[in-house]
């Protein structure tokens, strides 16, 4: 019996051996940092449902995505972006190499979204021209970063 179970689990540590050894390189920080971001595209599409005027103006709904893009410029990502986890080492990333140079600031573009995000959070639920006002801004925020970080379409 004692024989079977350390058999077992030999096989089984054997098994999370190999899968990781395919895992692509970076895939449990490129999955997770596309989730953050994939969240984000949730929430400003609800915003921006409203600003165009695709969805009708919700107070609580617009509080509440605003509120969860401020959530996610509070998630702490320093182990998410390790440098050489670009694209050119895994394809399932669209992150640019370019990103983790100086001159890139990708720093500075997260805080210019999060100056946004909590612009958008100040105004979203007292109104729909407070939330159109405060729409620029935010969208320009992710557009600035993804200029400077993520490969050419
Ligand atoms: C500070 C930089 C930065 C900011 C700000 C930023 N992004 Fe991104 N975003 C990236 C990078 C880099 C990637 C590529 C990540 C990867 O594939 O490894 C990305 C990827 C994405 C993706 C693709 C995710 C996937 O599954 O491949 C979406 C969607 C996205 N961002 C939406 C947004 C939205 C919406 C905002 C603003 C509300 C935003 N991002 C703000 C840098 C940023």
């Amino acid at each position: 019996m004692k024989r079977i179970i350390v058999g077992a689990t030999i096989a089984a540590i054997a098994l999370a051996g190999s899968v990781m050894a395919q895992d692509a390189p970076f895939g449990m920080q490129i999955k997770a940092r596309q989730g953050i971001m994939a969240y984000r595209a949730l929430n400003i599409g609800v915003l921006g449902g409203m600003a165009k005027g695709e969805a009708e103006y919700d107070a609580a709904a617009a509080q509440k995505a605003a509120d969860n893009l401020v959530a996610t410029a509070m998630i702490d990502q320093s182990m998410l972006w390790p440098e050489g986890s670009d694209n050119s080492a895994n394809p399932a990333s669209t992150a640019d190499a370019k990103g983790w140079t100086a001159e890139a600031d990708v720093g500075g573009k997260e805080e210019a979204f999060v100056t946004a995000a909590m612009a958008m959070q100040a105004a979203a639920g007292g109104g729909l021209d407070g939330l159109k006002a405060a729409m620029g801004d935010l969208g320009g925020s992710c557009g600035g970063c993804h200029k400077v970080s993520r490969i050419p379409k």
